[in-house]
């Protein structure tokens, strides 16, 4: 920063001046931009002089009063003093602004990735939904283009109804059906919503997806864990806690099924103690093996809200979900979302109602099922030709796969080895409530690369498991 003298020289010579006065074709406004600028960003500070209208106007070419109107507007907005027979000065009050803040994108992202919860977002059906949009655009009626119904969009929530009835068995009409952005804020809005009738303990799966906890105890509630095993999660919640959440088609992270028993058990505990169940049904499009479980929900409609998402078939940037809730609960929701302030555009809903209606969806589920399944056949077999073999679980279902790892396995070598190999890789280590004695494990998002990739992602998964340095092959030969 020059704080000599010769102010008026470095202003003539200024690029940032004359470009924003040539930019403009302005005038007074264009220059006042320019020293709000320069004192913003701090290369005047406060007390600095600023050349004589009469010298300014001169090297500018402007006319002298221009520039008096200009400093006199920017002394009404105290960025200058002035005072008779002394020069113009920036002000003592008008600091610059604070810096900004940092750019929040990963910038530098690995150039392979199996990473959990992502799906092929190159294969997002970039035609069908600009069809979709087109079309929503050319029918809508221009009163739907202001806010409407808080539930949201009565197009889609009748789509969603007719969907949800037919693919998941989901027991619901279009007035019980929330719109939100994506089930992390359906889950905030119910946490909310629950705390304000007087509950203060939510039960989770463990493990579970971490942020889950994190919106949960954000919300003030005291996050207890329910335990998984093989048939997936209990049906005992922690004594005096009544509500659960639980992933019944496709547990996450571990993936397996929740047993036809469990669901009994499960549906009999929230009759038993008045408690919720939430059903969060994330990737439930995705069924490989067998036919697809029905929603619980549809077991008993009254206490389980039945929560999809489009993050696993669409994209998770669409931040577009649902919530189908107990008739008694859609006043409250809708209560705590108008606190949380979120919104799905309208714009996007109607899209989204076309994509359902035209069957453009369905098409889109059904392709990339396929594709998701070739995947995950081709990960098994990877992993069970290697000396020795790995055999991962929860495989009937979803877009990734948990492959168990020798105890001995140093997880922290292994993640070492990925990242050298510029591959994004996903331990089960923070889903645990306490991760302590627990098994190293990886979890394989086998849908997250693009097609033209997955061949070389596999390779480089190859490479780090069974490299000599992750020593996960010798373990694996000695077990
Ligand atoms: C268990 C689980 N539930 C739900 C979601 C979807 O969350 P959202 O709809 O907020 O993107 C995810 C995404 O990763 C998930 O892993």
């Amino acid at each position: 920063v020059k704080r000599s003298g010769s102010v008026a020289d470095d202003w003539a010579s200024s690029p940032i001046l004359t470009t924003a006065l040539a930019a403009r074709g302005g005038r007074r406004v264009a220059l006042e931009e320019a020293i709000r600028d320069a004192i913003r960003s701090g290369r005047l500070q406060p007390s600095d002089p600023l050349p004589s209208s009469r010298s300014l106007a001169a090297d500018l070419g402007l006319a002298r009063g221009t520039v008096a109107e200009a400093y006199a507007q920017l002394t009404a907005e105290g960025y200058l003093t002035a005072r008779p027979g002394a020069p113009t000065r920036v002000a003592a009050g008008a600091a610059p602004a604070e810096p900004a803040i940092a750019d929040r994108t990963p910038a530098e992202r690995p150039a392979f990735t199996l990473e959990v919860g992502v799906p092929d977002v190159a294969a997002f059906p970039r035609a069908a939904w600009i069809a979709a949009m087109r079309r929503a655009l050319r029918t809508a009626p221009s009163p739907l283009l202001a806010l409407g119904d808080p539930r949201g969009s009565a197009a889609l929530r009748e789509a969603l109804a007719t969907h949800l009835r037919r693919t998941r068995g989901v027991v619901t009409d279009p007035a019980r059906i929330v719109v939100t952005c994506g089930f992390s804020h359906g889950l905030a809005m119910l946490c909310r919503t629950l705390r304000a009738t007087g509950l203060d303990e939510i039960a989770m799966e463990d493990p579970c997806l971490h942020q889950h906890r994190t919106i949960a105890a954000g919300a003030s509630l005291r996050v207890r864990a329910l335990p998984v095993d093989e048939d997936g999660a209990s049906a005992s919640p922690p004594a005096g806690t009544r509500v659960a959440i639980v992933t019944p088609a496709h547990q996450f992270p571990l993936g397996m099924t929740l047993a036809p028993a469990r669901r009994n058990a499960l549906i009999a505990w929230a009759a038993a103690h008045d408690a919720l169940i939430v059903e969060d049904d994330y990737d439930g499009e995705y069924r490989y093996d067998h036919q697809p479980v029905g929603a619980l929900q549809g077991l008993d409609p009254e206490r389980v809200v039945y929560a999809g998402t489009v993050s696993k078939t669409l994209a998770p940037a669409l931040r577009l979900g649902w919530l189908v809730l107990p008739q008694r609960l859609v006043e409250p929701a809708l209560e705590a979302k108008d606190l949380l302030a979120g919104e799905v555009s309208t714009i996007e809903q109607l899209t989204m109602a076309e994509l359902l209606q035209s069957g453009a969806y369905d098409r889109h589920v059904r392709r990339t099922r396929l594709r998701y399944r070739r995947r995950r056949d081709l990960l098994i077999e990877l992993l069970a030709a290697q000396t020795p073999p790995l055999t991962p679980r929860g495989i009937a279902a979803g877009l990734h796969v948990v492959a168990e790892l020798p105890a001995d396995t140093d997880e922290d070598l292994l993640m070492a080895r990925a990242a050298d190999n510029d591959l994004a890789l996903n331990t089960l280590t923070p889903y645990w409530h306490d991760p302590t004695g627990k098994r190293p494990s990886l979890i394989l998002g086998y849908a997250a690369p693009p097609d033209h990739a997955f061949a070389q992602t596999l390779a480089l998964l190859a490479r780090v498991l069974y490299s000599p340095q992750t020593r996960l092959g010798r373990s694996v030969s000695t077990r």
